[in-house]
């Protein structure tokens, strides 16, 4: 059974049925948050291009500070997508004295390739070292580099893990650091959930196409059978705890069926919700608390005019 058909049957065997945001990012899911990101309702992306626009240089100042003139900063950027933002931060740390080496970690093979050929035109000075791979690997490779690193956890995508995840995480990108190094995470801050909410429910039905791609992607790499036409994109906000969640709810009952292992059959109820993503939104004091229980200390905290996401540079608790 592939690792996909292996995640269905595990996911289908809890309740509610889940499903990892991490499968849905194949090539088309990539190219449908690339869309996404550019929707008017998603401003996650937008305010954090503006925070790295009007703030780039004291960012690339404090992700510099460990490396010493002329000596190496390797920048590991987990999750890097298309490297809109990181490409601004970039050009603030060529301008720094260091021997810059870029390492975007995607779990995309299209996304790296396309990063790859776009920094090549757009920054030909830098090194770079592309890794197609997920998390766990990425922080193998992170601990490989030599002499001062700076890690990017961008575009809130911390808030796909559920809180405990989020802490458990950070803590093991913190074990390759030493004090001198840095990390930059963005946090998506909370804010009138009618607008995080909306973010996630766009007019033009985007982001729901990204959903149901990953049921497109079951369908062509798992030999399941799900008809599209019979789920909905739901996605629902807790302001209460910050849980922005996705979900894909069954219009009727029906049987799906995951061609390996011999015609396993799942039953699915009537308007039964399976989750395919959480995407948490933190406060201040919760980052803090995050970062303080990951052995790590808040730096610098950098912000757009209206709180709506923040950028924080860390530094392991030395
Ligand atoms: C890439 C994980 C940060 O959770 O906001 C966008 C993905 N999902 N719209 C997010 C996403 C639906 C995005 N992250």
């Amino acid at each position: 059974m592939n690792q996909l058909a292996e995640h269905l049957v595990q996911g289908f065997s809890q309740t509610p049925k889940t499903l990892s945001s991490k499968y849905f990012y194949d090539a088309a899911g990539s190219r449908l948050f690339q869309q996404i990101m550019s929707l008017p309702e998603y401003y996650p992306t937008r305010t954090e291009l503006g925070i790295f626009q009007e703030q780039g240089a004291a960012i690339g100042q404090a992700l510099a500070a460990g490396a010493a003139s002329g000596q190496p900063l390797a920048v590991v950027e987990l999750g890097a997508g298309d490297g809109l933002k990181t490409k601004l931060l970039l050009r603030e740390l060529l301008a720094q004295p260091v021997a810059l080496t870029y390492v975007p970690v995607d779990i995309s093979p299209s996304a790296i390739e396309e990063l790859t050929s776009s920094l090549q035109q757009e920054l030909p000075g830098l090194t770079t070292e592309p890794l197609v791979a997920e998390y766990g690997e990425a922080l193998t490779a992170l601990a490989a580099q030599p002499g001062a690193k700076a890690v990017l956890f961008l575009g809130s995508n911390i808030g796909n893990f559920a809180p405990a995840e989020q802490l458990d995480f950070l803590r093991n990108l913190a074990r390759p650091l030493t004090p001198a190094d840095r990390l930059l995470v963005g946090f998506d801050l909370r804010k009138d959930p009618r607008r995080i909410r909306a973010a996630y429910d766009d007019a033009q039905g985007i982001t729901a196409e990204f959903n149901f791609n990953l049921l497109r992607r079951l369908n062509a790499e798992a030999g399941t059978d799900f008809r599209l036409e019979d789920w909905q994109h739901f996605p629902d906000y807790d302001p209460a705890t910050g849980a922005m969640r996705s979900w894909l709810v069954s219009r009727r009952a029906q049987t799906v069926r995951v061609a390996e292992p011999a015609g396993q059959t799942f039953e699915i109820a009537a308007w039964e919700a399976i989750q395919t993503e959480s995407s948490f939104k933190f406060t201040l004091p919760q980052i803090t608390g995050l970062a303080a229980g990951a052995g790590l200390r808040v730096v610098q905290v950098f912000q757009d005019a209206a709180g709506d996401f923040a950028d924080v540079v860390l530094a392991v608790a030395g």
